[in-house]
């Protein structure tokens, strides 16, 4: 298990202060996948950094597996209920037990993938014939045998971030900390690895801590998600009930940039003819989640209230295996109707929103 405990980070720069990372506090249970979201500058980076302490938190305590309670204060780390200071070779032996994948793979440009990836082993006493196992285990791990021998250069995006990968795992970390790191990749490559770390995940019990600025990805693979801004968690909670019910305007966002419904935002705004509504019409936006979808609650309405339902725009999708969608439409009907309506969806686990009225 991963416990973060108001973390904090600040970087002085001659304009001010930036407040990096504020008051986080985060637990990640062993073998999640656990997205962590933002826009540029949220202060994701930081925070994962503050996990293998590359950057050195100002404050706040660190639980990582068995290593811990790490204690932070004005810069300086210390271990244990009794705070001693923690001496560099215990720093690196906890920066072990973490790997750590990045967008730009920073692989040895002169080194072959097999050098790649042997490089972390070199200095950990391993003899060459047991490094040589190992490199050939994580070759086959990541799929990239018939590559031992090319360099980074000869290599796709896709297959520099498997060498990346193959190095971040070969002292057999509990933990691997993902830095954008399918945000250099066309979609093709960005779906490979995603599912080579799904499957890592579910055959190692990996656990993996994965930040990025891509809605679509923490769909992709996450069970929990952390949203980010301006340096603090805002909302956490598992996939589903996060994307299905977002309480922030942050998540809001994140939530319309991966969904075909916020369209109606633009037609809108472009006063298109899609969404005008004329006297005793209503469009509103429906959102269903795993209580109500598979429900009749469309013919249903119409039937017992005696409105009609026009479909402007409408996207279902599965997310954890519970499906998770909307309807964005024009209701018609006696006003007193349309509210009766829209009052009993809402009863039903259909959230409501009136968009227009005519
Ligand atoms: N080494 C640094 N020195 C000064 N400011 C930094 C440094 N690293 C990050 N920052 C600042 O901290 C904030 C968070 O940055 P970062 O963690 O990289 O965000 P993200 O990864 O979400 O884009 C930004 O305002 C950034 O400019
Ligand atoms: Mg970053």
């Amino acid at each position: 298990m991963i416990e973060i405990s108001h973390l904090n980070k600040t970087f002085a720069l001659k304009e001010g202060v930036v407040d990096a990372v504020h008051d986080v506090s985060l637990t990640i249970q062993d073998g999640d996948i656990y997205g962590v979201i933002g826009y540029s500058g949220a202060g994701k980076s930081t925070l994962v950094r503050c996990l293998n302490l590359l950057e050195m938190p100002d404050s706040g305590t660190l639980q990582i597996n068995k290593t811990g309670p790490l204690t932070m204060e004005n810069g300086k780390v210390y271990y244990g209920a009794n705070k001693t200071p923690m001496r560099e070779k215990q720093l690196n032996q906890m920066r072990r037990s973490i790997g750590m994948i990045f967008q730009h793979f920073n692989l040895l440009d002169r080194s072959t993938v097999f050098d790649n990836i042997a490089y972390p082993l070199k200095y950990s006493g391993m003899s060459r014939a047991d490094i040589r196992t190992r490199v050939f285990e994580l070759l086959e791990l990541v799929d990239l045998m018939d590559k031992k021998d090319a360099y980074p250069s000869q290599l796709s995006g896709g297959q520099k971030q498997r060498v990346a990968i193959a190095r971040a795992l070969a002292n057999r970390p509990k933990v691997l900390l993902s830095d954008e790191a399918t945000s250099a990749l066309d979609p093709e490559a960005t779906e490979s690895i995603l599912s080579l770390l799904r499957s890592l995940n579910e055959k190692l019990g990996l656990t993996i801590v994965l930040i990025t600025h891509e809605m679509a990805v923490i769909k992709a693979i996450c069970r929990h998600v952390a949203v980010m801004e301006e340096g603090r968690v805002v909302e956490t909670g598992n996939v589903y009930d996060v994307f299905a019910h977002p309480k922030e305007n942050i998540t809001r966002r994140f939530v319309a940039s991966a969904n075909a419904l916020s369209r109606v935002d633009k037609l809108l705004k472009d006063d298109s003819q899609l969404v005008s509504v004329g006297k005793g019409e209503t469009l509103i936006r429906m959102t269903f989640s795993k209580d109500s979808v598979g429900d009749a609650v469309i013919s249903q309405i119409s039937r017992d209230f005696n409105v009609s339902l026009n479909i402007v725009l409408a996207s279902v999708e599965v997310l954890e295996g519970a499906p998770l969608g909307g309807m964005v439409s024009i209701i018609k009907g006696d006003p007193k109707d349309v509210t009766n309506a829209l009052n009993w969806l809402k009863d039903h686990f259909v959230e409501v929103e009136v968009l227009k009225r005519g």
